[in-house]
């Protein structure tokens, strides 16, 4: 598996999400809005770490010292020991080389044994095979299917829905959470 550590993002990390948000593949499959100005884009990434929302945690996927991508445990709700699982790798370049399964490993284990979460959700577009894929591989279990939901890469998509209890997520303690740990 590729050596991934995961650390908080921080504002240097701004001009690599730049570059994501301008690769117009990346940003049809993680359903980011195309032709937006930089400008924009700038403010959504310097609330994204200054600001965040209090119920998500996300994040940076750091490999060979290079930030790759992002992992979020989002919606935390504590009272119900619950989250919702997102993951993207913006840098194309490592798509389909084990990454998002080696971060989204080590996200789910943070959530499951550190944070006390007994349940994960995470949600994918039908078309979208890559994260359906992921998600499987990672021991997600298929719960259900919103019909023609949302729009996708201009038409309307099932959205199918996926879940994982703590007892279903098989660890592997080898794997390390943050730089340093
Ligand atoms: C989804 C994403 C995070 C997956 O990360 P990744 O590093 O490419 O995935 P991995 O290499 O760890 O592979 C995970 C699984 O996906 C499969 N996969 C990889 N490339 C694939 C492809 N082109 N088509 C279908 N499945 C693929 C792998 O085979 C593996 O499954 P397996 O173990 O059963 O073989 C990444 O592709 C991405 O960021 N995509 C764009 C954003 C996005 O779609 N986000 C999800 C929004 S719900």
């Amino acid at each position: 598996m590729p050596d991934v550590t995961l650390r908080p993002l921080t504002l240097a990390d701004i001009a690599i999400m730049l570059k994501w948000s301008e690769d117009e593949e990346f940003c049809l499959a993680n359903d980011w809005p195309l032709n937006q100005p930089p400008e924009r884009w700038e403010e959504t990434f310097l609330r994204m770490v200054n600001n965040p929302p209090v119920n998500l945690m996300r994040l940076g996927i750091q490999a060979h010292n290079l930030l790759i991508g992002y992992v979020d445990l989002g919606q935390m709700n504590p009272l119900e020991a619950r989250a919702a699982f997102g993951i993207a790798i913006g840098n194309r370049a490592y798509w389909g080389q084990g990454y998002g399964y080696t971060a989204g490993h080590q996200m789910l284990r943070y959530g499951f044994e550190d944070r006390g979460l007994e349940r994960v959700t995470a949600e994918a577009h039908a078309s979208n095979t890559r994260p359906i894929a992921l998600l499987v591989r990672l021991g997600f279990t298929l719960e259900g299917v919103l019909r023609r939901h949302e729009t996708y890469r201009g038409e309307k998509q099932d959205v199918y829905l996926y879940g994982m209890l703590k007892e279903e997520f098989v660890s592997r303690p080898a794997l390390r959470l943050l730089e340093n740990d």
